[in-house]
C-alpha cells in the first residue's frame, strides 16, 4: 500500500529520471550513418548493431539514423560528404580511399596476398591496419575499425575458369588502381562504376562482368544478370569505418566512450557473421540455379596466382614498397 509521502517521493523520482531522460530526447546528437549495401550484408548488419548499441549506452542521447543501399549518397558522393560533415559515419570499401588521397589502403586489393580471415587479421589487427588507419588524420577522417565482407569470386556471361578467358571482357571495378591493374593484367578492359549502378549495367550489357564477395552479389542480385562465376578469391573486399574527425573530437567525451564501446562490439559482431552471411549468400545463389559457379583445380589456381602475383612488385609503388614488404612478412610472403 502506497502512502501519500512514498508517492510522492515516486513523483519526484518519476520527474527526476523524466528531467535527465529528457534532454538528451530533446536534442540528441545525430549520427548519419551511410552506406551503399543492402540491410541483410554483413556491413549492413553491423550499421545496425551499432545503431542499437550506440543509442542504448548513451539512453538516447545519441541517435543513429542509418541509410543503406545507396539511399542517401553513391560510393564517391559519400566521402565528400562525411568531410562536408553532411554525414557523419561511413563504411567505404578499403577499395575506395585513393580518390581521397589514401591510396595505401589499395593494399588489401593486391591479388592473392591473404587467403583468408586469419591473414586478414594479422594486418587489420596489427601495425599496418593501424598505420593506414591512422594516415586518415590528415584528411579530416577519424578511422575507428575494420570490418569484415568476405573474399571475391569473378563473374561474366561467358565461362571464365582461366586469366585468358578475360580477353576484351568489360569488368566493372570499384575505384581502386590496383583493381585496375589486376583487370588490365587478365586483359580484360575495367570500368569504374558506382556500386548502385552495377546491376543495371550487368543487365544492359554496358559492363560484361564484375568481382565481388557471395555477399554482394546475391544481395545485388547479380547473379540473376551473370550466367558464369569463378570462386577465385583473389582478392579480399573489407571496409574501413571512418567518422568525420572534426564531429568526433567536438563529441561529449562521456559519450565519445560510450560511442567507441558500442563500435567495439559491433565490430566484433559484424566480423563474426561476416563468413556464414557470404556462406549463406553463396548457397543461395546455388539454389537459385541461373549463374554456372566453377572452382578451380589446384592447377587453374596456380595459374590466377602466377598470372596476377607479379602485380605486387609492378604496382607497389602505388602503396609503398615498405608497406607492401611489411604485409609480405606479416604474412610470410617470400
Ligand atoms: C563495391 O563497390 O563493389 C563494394 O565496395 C560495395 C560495398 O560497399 O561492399
Amino acid at each position: 500500500m502506497f502512502t501519500r509521502r512514498s508517492l510522492a517521493a515516486l513523483a519526484s523520482a518519476a520527474i527526476i529520471s523524466l528531467a535527465s531522460a529528457l534532454p538528451a530526447l530533446a536534442n540528441p546528437v545525430v549520427i548519419k550513418f551511410s552506406h551503399v549495401v543492402a540491410p541483410d550484408t554483413p556491413k549492413g548488419k553491423g550499421a545496425l548493431k551499432f545503431k542499437e548499441l550506440a543509442e542504448q549506452y548513451t539512453n538516447g542521447a545519441v541517435l543513429v539514423e542509418v541509410y543503406p543501399n545507396s539511399q542517401l549518397y553513391k560510393d564517391k558522393e559519400e566521402l565528400e560528404a562525411l568531410q562536408l560533415g553532411a554525414v557523419q559515419m561511413l563504411a567505404p570499401s578499403l577499395a575506395k580511399f585513393g580518390p581521397l588521397g589514401v591510396q595505401q589502403f589499395e593494399l588489401f586489393d593486391l591479388p592473392y596476398l591473404m587467403s583468408n580471415y586469419d591473414d586478414l587479421r594479422k594486418i587489420t589487427d596489427g601495425e599496418v591496419g593501424q598505420h593506414l588507419l591512422g594516415l586518415l588524420d590528415s584528411k579530416g577522417i577519424k578511422g575507428l575499425a575494420y570490418w569484415d565482407n568476405g573474399f571475391k569470386l569473378m563473374s561474366a556471361n561467358s565461362p571464365i575458369a582461366s586469366p585468358d578467358d578475360f580477353l576484351g571482357l568489360k569488368m566493372r571495378i570499384q575505384s581502386s588502381k590496383i583493381i585496375e591493374g589486376q583487370m588490365l593484367a587478365l586483359d580484360a578492359v575495367p570500368q569504374v562504376l558506382p556500386f548502385s549502378e552495377v546491376y543495371q549495367a550487368l543487365q544492359t550489357g554496358v559492363v560484361d562482368g564484375t568481382e565481388n564477395p557471395p555477399s554482394n552479389m546475391f544481395t545485388q542480385k547479380m547473379h540473376e544478370v551473370q550466367k558464369h562465376a569463378t570462386l577465385t578469391n583473389h582478392g579480399y573486399l573489407g571496409y574501413a569505418v571512418i567518422v568525420n574527425k572534426g564531429f568526433w573530437d567536438a563529441l561529449d567525451p562521456e559519450i565519445r566512450t560510450h560511442i567507441d564501446r558500442a563500435m567495439d562490439e559491433s565490430t566484433t559482431y559484424a566480423n563474426s557473421i561476416a563468413r556464414e552471411e557470404n556462406e549463406w549468400a553463396m548457397a543461395e545463389m546455388v539454389k537459385t540455379g541461373a549463374t554456372k559457379f566453377h572452382e578451380l583445380s589446384d592447377e587453374e589456381r596456380a595459374e590466377w596466382i602466377e598470372r596476377l602475383r607479379p602485380l605486387h612488385e609492378k604496382m607497389s609503388s602505388r602503396i609503398g614498397a615498405d608497406l607492401v614488404k611489411q604485409a609480405h612478412s606479416v604474412l610470410g610472403i617470400q
